[in-house]
């Protein structure tokens, strides 16, 4: 049982690691109860909600779901809402898949990977949130890239799907007004994947080239989503982009 029922709740998607980790615990301490949402990573997300728990009693919970199959985005977002009876203030549309697809070697599972596990997944959970958000007035923040501008060579279909992203950033924010505002935040290059997707030459041409001279962290990216959650009511169909002025740099 949460010790203050009447606390804003919050789903964010991918949340058990990295860059929604941070997400989920910078709202975990504005004061939201969190739903943790993973699909692989059960150790690490039932850590965090442990941990989460430990600070304030009963406000987090973990909740697996594969987000590429619809009735996955429908069943962790019912589940999300009736924690707290019906309550949903924020959906933090996190959740994706990343990887080089040079052209000549993209096939079907490709496409469905990172479109799904991108764009599909947050239309998705928009979709099933939206009647919880209109309810009680909530938003949704999704998770973009500065490299859907500028697109990174050999990612077209991981682009592509953060194109989508930012479309459907702005239709959303159009059909679901006045009850719900949606925005999103574009962060440019972060904590680098663990993969080794990048070169080490790849990496230091990024890192140089970043006009604020660092990499950006899951702290600067969770705190653009608060502000678009709760700081501003008046700003919807927005993208927020958090690069340290990358998107500035020619190249
Ligand atoms: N890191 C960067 O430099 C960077 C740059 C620009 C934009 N972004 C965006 O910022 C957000 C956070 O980045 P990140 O690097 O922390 O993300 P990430 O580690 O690549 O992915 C976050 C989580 O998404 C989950 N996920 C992937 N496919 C899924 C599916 N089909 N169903 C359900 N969950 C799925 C995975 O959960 P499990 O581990 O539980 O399987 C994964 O841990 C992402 O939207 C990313 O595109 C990141």
């Amino acid at each position: 049982m949460t010790d203050s029922p009447s606390r804003p709740v919050a789903l964010v998607t991918g949340a058990a690691r990295r860059i929604g980790a941070a997400i989920a615990s910078h709202l975990h301490a504005c004061g939201y109860d969190v739903i943790v949402h993973y699909r692989r990573s059960a150790h690490d997300a039932e850590r965090l909600v442990e941990r989460l728990n430990a600070d304030r009693p009963g406000s987090a919970l973990a909740a697996a779901a594969d987000l590429a199959d619809p009735a996955g985005c429908e069943a962790l977002v019912e589940r999300a809402a009736a924690w707290r009876g019906g309550r949903l203030d924020a959906l933090v549309n996190n959740a994706s898949s990343f990887r080089r697809t040079p052209l000549g070697t993209i096939d079907d599972a490709a496409w469905h990977e990172l479109v799904d596990g991108n764009l599909k997944a947050a239309l998705f959970c928009s979709q099933a949130a939206a009647p919880w958000l209109r309810a009680s007035g909530g938003a949704i923040v999704n998770l973009c890239d500065v490299h859907t501008e500028r697109p990174l060579r050999e990612f077209s279909v991981y682009s592509a799907a953060k194109a989508g992203i930012v479309a459907l950033t702005r239709a959303l924010a159009l059909e679901l007004a006045p009850a719900v505002r949606v925005n999103a935040v574009s962060p440019g290059s972060l904590d680098w994947p663990e993969e080794g997707i990048f070169t080490d030459a790849e990496r230091a041409a990024t890192e140089a080239a970043i006009p604020l001279a660092r990499l950006g962290n899951g702290r600067d990216i969770a705190q653009a989503v608060e502000f678009l959650l709760r700081g501003n009511r008046y700003v919807t169909g927005h993208v927020l982009a958090v690069d340290g002025g990358a998107s500035l740099v020619s190249r």
